[in-house]
């Protein structure tokens, strides 16, 4: 019994050696503010994508994680991810992204601003503040806590808060535009809002993507409005209504390339149960994972070709 269990699993690994390669694209993954690659959270979540995909994935840090996330510029994150993908031999044939919270603006960053990085394939967006947020993130009740909030109230787009709280620049007040269009340095930019200061370069490599996955959580308290995760936003001078994104003149003027993107069927707009990154595992394997698997183009590594052969035999025992 024992040999018989053997000599099959012996025949499967052979079998899976010889046909299974399942060549996935890598994936990064970059997280939200206040956390960290070597939290668990976030460390599982990758582990599991890259066991369901069979795909290689990376959290990349950036700097000390928790509190870089919090006090260095998004640009300056930006930088180093893009520092990071170009050393990174394994991701030269392209890469897809999986984006946390405000991790999806440094992801967007790296597809527009990143020159000569390798490409980006697939976008795939966990409650993204893509078109702002009008609140700040939710930090506790510790001091420093207070202290970046009590900043922000103070002068959100002053020079000193854009250069030391990362999530001023992308807080969007809709009721002090002219003061976000001055002082904000990051959202602007990326989101190509300044009339006269629009690069088409950004457009180009934002519309070049394969998929754009954007997740939104149904009970999302963090990001006001949740539907910035989908880059629906609230329309200039006012806090009502909340515009869908086709309704908003980013998507409308498609000073990005969203609608681009749209109207050639590669925007998925997804709404999930949950509360602000709360997704479930099944949907995890529901919207993220088709998007992290091969086509079967390329050569799988051997990392991922061997998960791909543990997780059938684990599967194939399930089966037994
Ligand atoms: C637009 O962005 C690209 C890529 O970063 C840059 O090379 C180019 O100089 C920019 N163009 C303008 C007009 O700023």
């Amino acid at each position: 019994m024992a040999a018989a269990s053997l000599f099959l699993l012996l025949l499967l690994l052979l079998v899976l050696v010889l046909v299974a390669p399942a060549s996935a694209v890598p994936f990064i993954v970059l997280h939200g503010i206040g956390d960290q690659c070597a939290n668990h959270g976030v460390t599982k979540f990758t582990r599991l994508l890259a066991d369901w995909s069979a795909s290689d994935g990376y959290c990349l840090e950036i700097g000390s994680g928790t509190w870089d996330s919090w006090l260095m510029p998004l640009q300056k994150q930006a930088d180093i991810v893009c520092t990071k993908v170009k050393e990174m031999k394994e991701l030269s044939n392209g890469y897809n992204i999986v984006g946390l919270s405000q991790g999806n603006l440094i992801g967007r960053a790296v597809v527009e601003y990143c020159d000569d990085g390798p490409p980006v394939k697939n976008f795939i967006s966990l409650g993204g503040p893509h078109a702002g947020t009008a609140s700040v993130p939710l930090c506790g009740s510790g001091i420093f806590c207070m202290l970046a909030d009590s900043l922000i109230k103070l002068e959100i787009y002053s020079d000193y808060v854009q250069e030391h709280l990362a999530p001023s620049g992308y807080m969007k007040i809709p009721t002090d535009i002219e003061d976000y269009f001055k002082g904000c340095r990051f959202l602007p930019k990326l989101n190509n809002e300044i009339p006269g200061e629009r690069n088409a370069t950004y457009k180009e490599r934002f519309s070049n993507l394969e998929n754009l996955v954007l997740i939104m959580f149904q009970d999302d308290a963090v990001l006001i409005p949740r539907e910035t995760a989908w880059f629906g936003y609230y329309p200039d001078g006012a806090f009502d209504p909340v515009l869908p994104p086709q309704k908003t003149k980013l998507y409308i003027e498609d000073w990005i390339g969203l609608k681009t993107l749209d109207d050639d069927g590669r925007v998925k707009f997804v709404s999930v149960p949950g509360g602000h990154l709360g997704i479930s595992k099944s949907d995890m394997r529901k919207y993220i994972v088709p998007y992290l698997k091969g086509k079967g183009k390329g050569k799988a590594s051997i990392a991922a070709t061997w998960r791909a052969i543990t997780n059938s035999i684990g599967e194939a025992f399930v089966l037994n």
